[in-house]
């Protein structure tokens, strides 16, 4: 398994109150799956995408990425395993405004020492991947929403992490945009992505192989579905 967690929670602290946006989680996902999680607002979702991406750490509860365990890794290895191994996608989009799309791919390569021709290249190649080669140069306030999260698509994708997670990557776009976005997800799974997305949008989640409900920070349900079909590409 690519990713297992158990029993995970979370308890945020707010004074003497305290808030379990997760109560134990227990969720695998195996390399290559393309998961959906769903739940109403505040259920838990954005906190377990959190954990997932190593971008915090669980209050209770076993996290093992890729053969690793997560959960006790301090800032310093968290920050070195999320750089290695997931790409982010946001709600919104989460670009530098005053750089181009090609310096903006190039980010996540920079905070790991590559070389500069390298990133170049490698960062060129990702843009190519999202079909944005001739918007290279250009800024973000030049671009379209469509084409703003296909930036920040190829930038979660440049570094070849082993997972994508993307937190309503449609929130923000139309339904045709979206769409759009989610037919380059489809693409990247059946290159072997592993990607995770969470959305409201039950037209959204159909694209997953697998959809997991959760409500009030635990898994409410889990749902097989039809994999990606032909016509998401
Ligand atoms: N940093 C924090 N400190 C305190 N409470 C938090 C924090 N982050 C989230 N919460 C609380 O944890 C619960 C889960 O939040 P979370 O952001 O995971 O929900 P969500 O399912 O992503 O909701 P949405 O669909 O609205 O994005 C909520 O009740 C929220 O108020
Ligand atoms: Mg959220």
């Amino acid at each position: 398994m690519l990713i297992e967690t158990e029993n995970l929670w979370k308890t945020y602290k707010m004074g003497i109150e305290e808030l379990h946006a997760l109560r134990g989680v227990t969720v695998s996902v195996a390399k290559g799956e393309y998961l959906a999680i769903m739940g109403p607002s505040g259920s838990g979702k954005s906190t377990l995408m959190n954990l997932i991406g190593c971008l915090d750490t669980p209050s209770q509860g076993s996290y093992v990425l890729n053969g690793k365990q997560v959960s006790s890794m301090n800032d310093d290895e968290l920050a070195r395993i999320r750089n290695r191994e997931i790409g982010f996608v946001f709600q919104t989009f989460n670009l530098l405004a005053r750089a181009t799309a090609l310096h903006n791919v190039e980010l996540p390569l920079i905070y790991n020492g590559t070389d500069s021709k390298t990133r170049i290249e490698m960062a060129k190649h990702a843009l190519e991947q999202v079909d944005l080669t001739d918007r290279m140069m250009h800024k973000p306030n030049e671009l379209s929403g469509g084409q703003r999260q296909r930036v920040a698509v190829a930038r979660a994708l440049v570094n070849n992490p082993s997972i994508i997670l993307a937190d309503e990557p449609t929130g923000n776009l139309d339904s045709k945009t979206g769409d759009e976005i989610m037919g380059l997800f489809a693409r990247l799974h059946l290159n072997g992505h592993t990607i995770i997305v969470v959305t409201h949008e039950p037209d959204i989640a159909l694209h997953a192989n697998r959809v997991i409900h959760i409500r009030d920070g635990m898994i409410e349900r889990e749902v097989i579905t039809s994999s990606a079909t032909v016509n998401d590409i």
